[in-house]
């Protein structure tokens, strides 16, 4: 099937009979061997939007894990007080182990926080505590407070140690933590919820995405809008995917993450769904979203677009259309 049409496909009675089933087992093969083209530099992705509960998360993890077992060497950097990503990951997190907040606060080196994911060879991340609640405050005093990120994991660490993917998980703000992520990743994805309001408060982290670019990181773009919590089942999800493709055009990954129990059952478990049913719709998706966005790069803006990033496709007909006024 392509990418296109699985992506479109509806959830129906199909998904329940045993072929399904046997169709599943069979990708899951195919998904857990092969390898993808490592990055020729490491990318950084921020996982942003400040609605909670639209799958920053969720798709933080199973990113990371999707590509992890495609042979990507991956960090996890969790910068939401809540520690969910850290959950997920299975990492210790209580509250005193070394984390994200003694990084932010110049107590502790990038080395010093990170952690193994179990279960995942090539998956890592830094967790975060309960300490890191306050943090917004504590930040606000310090020098380069917008950076301390930044130059806690862009000065070396990530080269020395040869991650091939970065995933920041922010909290459902756009305060300092999120500043701090901004600063330290060249690219945005925005996980949008498939529902009401989808596209509530989009418009002022677009706002503070370009104010960053203008003022703190000219590279920073959003290069991968990815939706989630899809109901094929529902009118609303259609009107929604479509809205935001008609705004958005190709940066909105052609992979939808479907709605789907596995994926919430997971973290209940310490697992991603990757590691927790590798065959379910929700792993198989992510796996599809993981692949789409490492074969099809890093999209940048064209100079007409501000941050969002197009196509290169897109870009040279945006460029024949300059050229020729
Ligand atoms: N595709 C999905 N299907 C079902 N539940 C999901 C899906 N994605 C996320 N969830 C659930 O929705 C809730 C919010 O997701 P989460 O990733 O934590 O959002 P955020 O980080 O943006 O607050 C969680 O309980 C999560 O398990
Ligand atoms: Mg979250």
């Amino acid at each position: 099937m392509s990418e296109k049409a699985q992506a479109d496909s509806p959830q129906s009675q199909w998904d329940d009979t045993p072929i399904a089933e046997a169709a599943r087992r069979a990708a899951r093969v195919v998904t857990g061997s092969e390898q993808l083209p490592r990055p020729d530099r490491a990318r950084v992705f921020t996982i942003a939007n400040q609605k909670g509960g639209v799958g920053k998360t969720t798709t933080s993890v199973n990113l990371a894990a999707a590509l992890s077992r495609q042979g990507q060497k991956v960090l996890v950097i969790d910068l939401d007080p809540q520690g969910n990503a850290s959950t997920a990951l299975g990492v210790e997190h209580r509250a005193g182990t070394t984390s994200s907040y003694e990084l932010l606060i110049g107590e502790a080196e990038a080395r010093e926080a990170v952690q193994a994911s179990p279960g995942n060879d090539n998956l890592w991340c830094i967790p975060a505590t309960i300490d890191l609640a306050g943090a917004e405050i504590e930040l606000v005093s310090l020098v380069r407070r917008e950076y301390r990120l930044h130059d806690a994991i862009r000065r070396g660490h990530i080269e020395e140690e040869g991650f091939d993917y970065v995933f920041i998980d922010c909290p459902p703000s756009l305060g300092l933590l999120t500043i701090n992520a901004m600063t330290a990743a060249e690219e945005v994805l925005i996980p949008i919820q498939c529902e009401y309001y989808a596209l509530e408060g989009v418009g002022q982290l677009l706002g503070n995405i370009g104010m960053i670019r203008e003022h703190l990181n000219h590279d920073l773009h959003i290069s991968a809008i990815l939706l989630t919590m899809f109901d094929a089942r529902t009118r609303l999800s259609e009107e929604v995917a479509g809205e935001v493709r008609s705004q958005f055009g190709e940066v909105v990954l052609r992979n939808v993450i479907p709605r789907s129990v596995k994926v919430s059952e997971a973290p209940g478990y310490g697992q991603t769904v990757i590691d927790y049913d590798p065959g379910s719709r929700g792993a198989l998706a992510y796996f599809d979203a993981a692949r789409e966005l490492a074969r099809r790069g890093d999209y940048q803006p064209h100079a007409t677009t501000g941050a969002i990033g197009v196509s290169p496709e897109v870009a040279r007909q945006l460029n024949d259309t300059q050229d020729g006024e």
